[in-house]
Formats: C-alpha cells, structure tokens, sequence
C-alpha cells in the first residue's frame, strides 16, 4: 500500500507544553485512520500540523508525498479539511456555502454546477441545498461541512471531531456516509475523535494518543485483541455453582472465576468457541446452564489496557482542573 502521509518524530510544543510528543506512523491510500484519544491529548494539533494551518516545533511530515513546511501550498491542494469548530456560513444555503468554495478553488461554471450537484448527491442532502443553514439540523449543517471538505476532489479529508455534538442517529448517518465516501470516491480519510464507538466503526486503523504520544497503534480488532481476555458470564439452572466453580479451575484456559449477582464471570483465553466447550463440561457434571453469553474487550478496555486509565477518567480530571481554575477566577 502506498503511504499517502509520513509522519516522522513530529513533535508540537506551546510554551513548554508538549502538544504532540514525536510522533511517527504512515497512513496508507485509501485508508480510514482515526486518532482516538481525550480532550487535550493532541488530536487537533496533529490534524493542524498535517494540514499546514500550525508548524512543528521539530520532526517531519509529508501528505501526498510533499512537505508539510517546505511545500505547503502543494498540501493545501491535496487536502480537505472539516474543523473540529463549525466553519460554515449559517446566513447562506447549502447550496450557496458550496457553490462559494468551488469559486475559491477556481473551478469554472459548468464543473462547480456538475461538482455541486455530485457532492449534494454523495451526502444525500439533494431537497436540503437551498434551506439556509441556520434551518438545519446540526447532523445537516455537518453533512454540509464534509460535503464542502471533498468538494475540490482532494486525495485526503481531514474530519476532526465530525460527530462531536451530534445526538447517536444522527452520528450512525454521518457515519455512513463517511464510510461511503471513503468507498466512492477512494479518499483517504484521516479522523480524530473521543468516541470509542466511532472509531471502531469507521476505523481501518486507530492510534490511541494520550499526553501527545501514541500509545498504540493498529486496527480496532487487533487493538481489542491484545487487552488479551474475554469474558463469558454464566448462570447455571441449579443452585449447585459452588461444585461448578471448582470442577471449572480444572480448565486451562480459565484464568479467572468471579461469582457477581447470581452469574459466574469467566475471564478466558479464547472466544466463541468455548461456549459449546463450557456447555459440555456442565453437562458431563449434570448441571444445566440457563444463560451463556461472550463478552469482548471494548475499545474503551483497550484504552483502559495502554494507559491504565479510562478515557471518561481522564476528561473528567480535566473537567476538575477547569473548575477549579473557573472558581479561582472567580474569586480573583
Ligand atoms: N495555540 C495553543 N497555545 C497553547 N496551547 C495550546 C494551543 N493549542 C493547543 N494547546 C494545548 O495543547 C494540548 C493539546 O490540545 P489539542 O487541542 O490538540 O487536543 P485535542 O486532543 O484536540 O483535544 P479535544 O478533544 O479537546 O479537541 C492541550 O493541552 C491544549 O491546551
Ligand atoms: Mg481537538
């Protein structure tokens, strides 16, 4: 696979504070690559950087091939960009917010018309061009904003945050659409966010950043697969778990038995295949099994798993920190 982006040991530091901490990874044609990581752990800053709006302090970083410092101009022609901010005129139409962009891009009359109309068509908004945009919906006004992003053909979208405020309906739609980008129009697709969800569903590859550095990176079924253990929770038809538990610590592959409401939650090395396993065992030991169910790590584990923390608890001392400086003020 071609690489489309080069990152090489880039690094941001504002006054002292390291943004982005040497970073360095590839992203190949074609793909859809996340950074997931929580508020204030660099995403925007890498996006920034990669799109020439900041320079880095040092390191390297090519898109299409040319130098994000050196040859900015060449990457601002292959590159689309959806801010994390909304950025889209609310006192013009759809249609009038696009139409204004090919006009940026010097696209001439006939081919902004077939361009306009291609892109509306894309992201479903046909019927919705001529509301102003202070009339749409926000999950609209964002379809509108990534529709404007790939408007200039670029070879790859930067979308930071795209669902961030969205409600869950609206998000699964953007989400399609992303993804039917991705496929029809092949653009590479590079992608911050905060949602586990949202990477695991988009994501070919994911980098989870933490603090400006990357804490891993691969694709979501990879990274969920090294936190290692999955969970099957139990509960057996008979009050008889007692002589289960200790007939199931004879089974290798259980590394851990913990009784929790009336079901039994087994940590176990493997998958779908040691249920029918699990079934047989208790039937040998004439013990039914009522329920059965497989549970895998998430990719909230799997950021609990690299960083030793969840990604709520991270926001939320952030949160606190911010209080704290609002009450400070306040008292100043
Ligand atoms: N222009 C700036 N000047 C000083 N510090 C900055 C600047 N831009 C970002 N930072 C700091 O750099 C760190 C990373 O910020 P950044 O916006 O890249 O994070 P993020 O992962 O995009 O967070 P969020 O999820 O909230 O969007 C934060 O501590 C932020 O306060
Ligand atoms: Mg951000």
């Amino acid at each position: 696979m071609n690489s489309v982006i080069e990152i090489e040991n880039l690094t941001k530091e504002f006054d002292g504070l390291v943004a982005i901490n040497h970073i360095t990874l590839n992203v190949g044609e074609g793909e859809i690559f996340g950074f997931l990581g929580p508020n204030g752990a660099g995403k925007t800053t890498a996006v920034k950087m990669l799109c020439t709006i900041l320079n880095p302090t040092s390191g390297s970083a090519k898109v299409c091939g040319y130098d994000i410092v050196r040859q900015r101009d060449k990457v601002r022609e292959c590159i689309g960009i959806v801010f994390q901010d909304r950025a889209i005129d609310t006192f013009l139409t759809g249609k009038e917010n696009l139409d204004f962009h090919a006009r940026m891009y010097h696209l001439d009359r006939k081919t902004r018309q077939k361009r306009v109309a291609e892109v509306l068509d894309l992201m479903d908004l046909k019927g919705k061009e001529n509301m102003r945009i202070s009339d749409c919906s926000g999950g609209t006004q964002r379809r509108f904003e990534v529709a404007r992003g790939f408007l200039n053909h670029p070879k790859v979208l930067f979308l930071d945050e795209p669902t961030l405020g969205l409600d869950v309906q609206a998000r699964r739609n953007l989400w399609d659409y992303i993804k039917l980008l991705n496929e029809k129009e092949g653009i590479t697709i590079i992608l911050t966010t905060h949602y586990m969800e949202e990477a695991d569903y988009l994501c070919h590859r994911v980098a989870i950043i933490d603090q400006g550095r990357i804490i891993a990176i691969d694709s979501p079924e990879k990274l969920k697969q090294a936190v290692g253990l999955n969970l099957i929770s139990l509960q057996v038809a008979q009050d008889s778990s007692g002589s289960l538990v200790d007939s199931l610590k004879q089974l290798s592959w259980i590394k851990k038995i913990e009784a929790r409401d009336g079901s039994l939650e087994l940590s176990i090395d493997g998958g779908e295949e040691r249920i029918p396993e699990l079934i047989d065992f208790a039937d040998n030991r004439g013990l039914v099994i009522s329920s059965i169910k497989l549970y895998k790590p998430s990719l909230e584990d799997t950021f609990l798993h690299f960083t030793g923390k969840t990604i709520r608890e991270v926001e939320g001392s952030l949160k606190e920190v911010w209080k704290a400086w609002m009450r400070s003020r306040g008292k100043r």
